[in-house]
């Protein structure tokens, strides 16, 4: 539209990124009012973007409206802040520190399952389920603490201050926070509810003299390699925020998808019963015993293939770059969408077919590496990676074996892609106790 610009973008990013690719190729240019906005698709230049020429680029101004509730953390700073606060958190996400925390996660879905046999309405919001237990793992491994009880509110006030992000973002003209708009109020409310909660966090532990090796203390004792200077207060709470965001949000949605994946794919769900049943008997899975399941493994990687949480990456370059024949002036924002590349007709055959397969270790090595990066790539790739392949590895072969979890109208399921790609609206369904295990 005239000054505009491609103002359907805002409206409708996923279709018009992948109209954009099949009609004008890998690279694509956009204009939203004075921004430029170029979408890359092809692997060797997203791996340029975001890996060999990182250092031409910094995160994009929509960091900002996460900004408005994450603060200065891992995901939304940059230079010399962020590189010293990476280096302080990522001894937390180490294998060793992982493999402490598997028995943990287990024991949060074993309650979650004992909560679901006694209930007696077996009717759920499988998004609302998602989010709560992975608010409880959150809660339990990084931060060892019980979020229990304050679980229940916190579902709205997350969803609102995402819808505030997402919309501070988008917007070209931004209405200050402190104009007591309607939209600002409840997002002021919503931000007070998660500030609490970090706070409390961070108190408890202040408050507990036992120290503890998890991630919250990690980064309390977290000092620079000369021995000095650990994190303030402000970066403390923003790093917590972050962690405590990121790190149950993207899974709960991970977690959402795989279920109605499975819900219209049964025999997939039978064949990850049968794994886990050869391999575990009737027990849950330990660390060690993770690797030993790769079918569900593959399943999970099918699902960030097709619905990948993290659905855009957005940088902006400094200095101007050349992305195949492109010339890309500094200030361009450049977006590489694991949506896009996913669903790309010219790197995966029959792409919107859900078929696990793709992801046996033969039919991956002849994939190009960028081609497939629901966790991003280079230097800012997901810190919490493996602690999520983990978790929703833990969460789906121990809920399989004892629950078919079963969404009502999977063709009314809706795609929200804001910051995070969720359900709109949530994913209502019924849970059915399985009742005739599959022979393995
Ligand atoms: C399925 C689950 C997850 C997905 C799909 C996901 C995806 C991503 C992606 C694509 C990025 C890169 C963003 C960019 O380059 O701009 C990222 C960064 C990040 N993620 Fe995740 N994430 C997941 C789970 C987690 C978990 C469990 C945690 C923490 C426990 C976490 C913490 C972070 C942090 C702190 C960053 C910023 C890293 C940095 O810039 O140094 N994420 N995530």
């Amino acid at each position: 539209m005239p000054l505009l610009g491609s103002i359907r973008l805002l409206r409708d990013p996923l279709r018009s990124l992948s109209e954009a690719r099949d009609r004008y190729g890998d690279v694509a240019c956009f204009r939203v009012g004075p921004i430029r906005f170029v979408s890359v698709a092809d692997p060797a230049l997203a791996q340029q973007v975001l890996v060999r020429n990182h250092h031409g680029y910094v995160k994009s101004p929509s960091y900002e409206g996460l900004a408005l509730v994450l603060g200065r953390g891992l995901v939304t700073s940059d230079g010399a802040h962020w590189r010293r606060q990476r280096k302080l958190a990522q001894p937390a996400f180490h294998r060793q520190r992982l493999a402490l925390l598997a028995d943990t996660m287990a024991q949060c879905v074993r309650e979650l399952l004992d909560d679901w046999e006694a209930r007696s309405d077996l009717r759920v919001d499988v998004h609302e389920e998602m989010m709560q237990l992975t608010l409880r793992i959150v809660g339990r491994t990084l931060f060892g603490t019980d979020l229990g009880s304050d679980l229940g509110d916190l579902g709205p006030a997350i969803t609102t201050c995402l819808h505030k992000a997402n919309q501070y973002a988008e917007s070209l003209i931004k209405v200050p926070l402190w104009v007591p708009t309607p939209s600002n109020l409840r997002f002021a409310r919503a931000k007070r509810r998660l500030d609490a909660i970090v706070h409390e966090i961070i108190e408890r532990r202040r408050a507990d003299d036992q120290p503890r090796d998890d991630v919250l203390g990690m980064l309390m004792s977290a000092v620079d390699e000369d021995g000095q200077g650990g994190m303030t207060d402000q970066q403390l709470r923003d790093e917590v925020m972050t962690l405590f965001m990121a790190g149950h949000e993207t899974i709960a949605n991970a977690m959402s998808w795989a279920f109605l994946l499975l819900h219209q794919h049964p025999e997939v769900a039978q064949r990850v019963r049968a794994e886990v049943r050869a391999v575990l008997g009737g027990r849950a899975p330990g660390f060690e015993d993770l690797p030993r399941l790769p079918y569900a493994g593959q399943v999970l990687d099918e699902v960030l293939r097709l619905y990948p949480p993290a659905w855009i990456v957005e940088r902006q370059a400094v200095v101007a770059d050349r992305l195949g024949p492109w010339d890309i002036p500094a200030g361009t924002i450049v977006a590489v969408s694991p949506w896009v590349m996913h669903h790309h007709p010219g790197l995966w055959e029959d792409p919107e077919r859900f078929s696990p397969e793709r992801f046996s270790p033969e039919r991956v090595e002849g994939r190009p590496k960028h081609a497939y990066l629901p966790f991003g790539a280079g230097p800012r790739v997901c810190i919490g990676n493996n602690f999520a392949l983990m978790e929703a590895k833990i969460i789906l072969t121990m809920v399989l074996p004892r629950f078919s979890v079963e969404v009502s109208d999977p063709d009314a399921v809706q795609l929200d892609p804001r910051v995070t790609l969720r359900p709109r609206d949530g994913m209502p369904g019924r849970l059915r106790p399985v009742t005739d295990p599959p022979s393995a």
